[in-house]
C-alpha cells in the first residue's frame, strides 16, 4: 500500500516526503512541475536511500490520474498539488480555478471510483481572510480576499460535502501559517521562480548579493515596530504535522481543520534582525508602503493541533533562519544542477 503525494517535488511536498519515507511510509509523488524541480525528488532519494514512483503530470489529465490509481494500491492520499501565488492569482483567477479546483474535483472523483477515502489537504491561513482576531483559532470566520484563498476555502467546502454524502470519508484540512526554513542537510529549500514574493526567500537573495535591499512593506501597523506580524513554521515541523495527520485520517472519519503554526508572531524587522544575528550577513532594507492585501497581524492558536494530532512545532526562528541560509548558499540558482548550469554558458 502506497501513500500518493500530490505535488510532491514542491517546497513543502518535497520536505512531506522524507518525512513520509523516513516513517516507513512507500509513496508515489504525481507534480506537473509547472512550479517545481524533479532534481527536488532525485534529492528526498538521496536523503532518505529511498527510491518510489514519480509521475510528472496533472491532475486534470484524468486518462493518467486513473492509471496510477490502477497500477499502485493507494491507501491514502497527501494532496498538496495547486498553484499558491496570491498576487498571480488576482491577475489570473481562471487559471487557478482550474488548476486548484477542477483538480482536486478530479482527484477526489478517482479516488471515490477506487474506493480511497482518506486525504490530507493542503489548506492555508489565507481562508481566514482579514481576520485581525489573534490568535486565530479554526472556528474563527472564514473569507479569503483573493481567488488563491478562494480557491483553498472552496476546496475544504467541497471535501466538508463530500463526507457530508459519504461518512467514510475521513479528511484533515490543514492550515498552513508561513512556512519558512529548509532541510538541515541543505540540500532541499524554497525554489521561487523569479523575483521572491514571500519576505524568508526575499532575505535570503539580499544576504547573498543576488537583490539589493528589503522592501519592508508597511512601518504603520499596530504592532511593536510597526512592520507587519506573521506566524512563521519551520517547513519540516510543517511536514512532520502531515504524517500527524496522515495517521489520524487513517484511523478515523470525519472532517476537521487544523491550524499549522507555531502560535507566536515575528514582525518583519524582527525576522531581519533574528536573520542578521544567526548568519553574521547584513540585510539593507528599505521602509515602503504597505503591500495591497496584506494584513498587520496573524499568528495562530495551534492547540488543536497539539491535542488531536500529537502535534506540536519545535524549531524557532533562529533554526528557521540559519536553514533557509544554508539552503541560499549551498544552491545560489536553486535547483538549476551543474550540468544545466553549464549548458548555459
Ligand atoms: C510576510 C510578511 C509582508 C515580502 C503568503 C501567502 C499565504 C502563504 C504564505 C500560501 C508580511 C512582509 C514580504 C517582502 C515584506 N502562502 N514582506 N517585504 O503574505 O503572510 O503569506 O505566504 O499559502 O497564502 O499570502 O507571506 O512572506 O509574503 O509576507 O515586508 O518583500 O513580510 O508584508 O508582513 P504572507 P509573505
Amino acid at each position: 500500500m502506497a501513500i500518493l503525494v500530490t505535488g510532491g517535488a514542491g517546497y513543502i511536498g518535497s520536505h512531506t516526503c522524507v518525512e513520509l519515507l523516513n516513517a516507513g511510509y512507500d509513496i508515489v509523488v504525481v507534480d506537473n512541475l509547472s512550479n517545481s524541480s524533479a532534481e527536488s525528488l532525485l534529492r528526498v532519494t538521496e536523503l532518505t536511500g529511498k527510491e518510489f514512483a514519480f509521475y510528472p503530470i496533472s491532475l486534470n489529465n484524468r486518462p493518467d490520474m486513473e492509471g496510477i490509481f490502477r497500477n499502485h494500491r493507494i491507501e491514502a492520499v497527501i494532496h498538496l498539488a495547486g498553484l499558491k501565488a496570491v498576487g498571480e492569482s488576482v491577475s489570473v483567477p481562471l487559471r487557478y480555478y482550474h488548476n486548484n479546483i477542477s483538480g482536486s474535483i478530479v482527484l477526489c472523483e478517482i479516488m471515490q471510483e477506487y474506493g480511497v477515502k482518506k486525504i490530507v489537504f493542503s489548506s492555508s491561513a489565507t481562508v481566514y481572510g482579514t481576520s485581525e482576531h489573534v490568535p486565530i483559532t479554526e472556528n474563527a470566520p472564514l473569507g479569503a480576499t483573493n481567488a488563491y484563498g478562494r480557491t483553498k476555502l472552496m476546496i475544504e467546502e467541497i471535501m466538508r460535502d463530500l463526507h457530508v454524502s459519504d461518512s467514510t470519508w475521513s479528511i484533515a484540512l490543514l492550515r498552513y501559517f508561513n512556512p519558512i526554513g529548509a532541510h538541515e542537510s541543505g540540500r532541499l529549500g524554497e525554489d521561487p521562480n523569479g523575483i521572491p514574493n514571500n519576505l524568508m526567500p526575499y532575505i535570503t537573495q539580499v544576504a547573498v548579493g543576488g537583490l539589493k535591499e528589503l522592501q519592508v512593506y508597511g512601518d504603520d501597523y499596530a504592532t511593536t515596530d510597526g512592520t507587519g506580524v506573521r506566524d512563521y513554521i519551520h517547513v519540516v515541523d510543517l511536514a512532520q504535522g502531515h504524517l500527524k495527520a496522515l495517521e489520524k485520517v487513517m484511523e478515523t472519519t470525519g472532517v476537521e481543520a487544523y491550524n499549522l503554526g507555531t502560535g507566536r508572531g515575528y514582525s518583519v524587522l524582527e525576522m531581519v534582525q533574528t536573520f542578521e544575528r544567526v548568519t553574521g550577513r547584513s540585510v539593507p532594507y528599505k521602509i515602503a508602503s504597505r503591500r495591497p492585501g496584506d494584513i498587520g497581524v496573524c499568528y495562530s492558536d495551534p492547540t488543536k493541533a497539539e491535542r488531536e494530532l500529537g502535534w506540536i512545532a519545535h524549531k524557532g526562528i533562529d533554526e528557521m533562519c540559519l536553514d533557509s541560509w544554508r539552503w541560499q548558499t549551498s544552491n545560489p540558482r536553486g535547483y538549476v544542477v551543474e550540468n544545466e548550469m553549464l549548458a548555459n554558458i
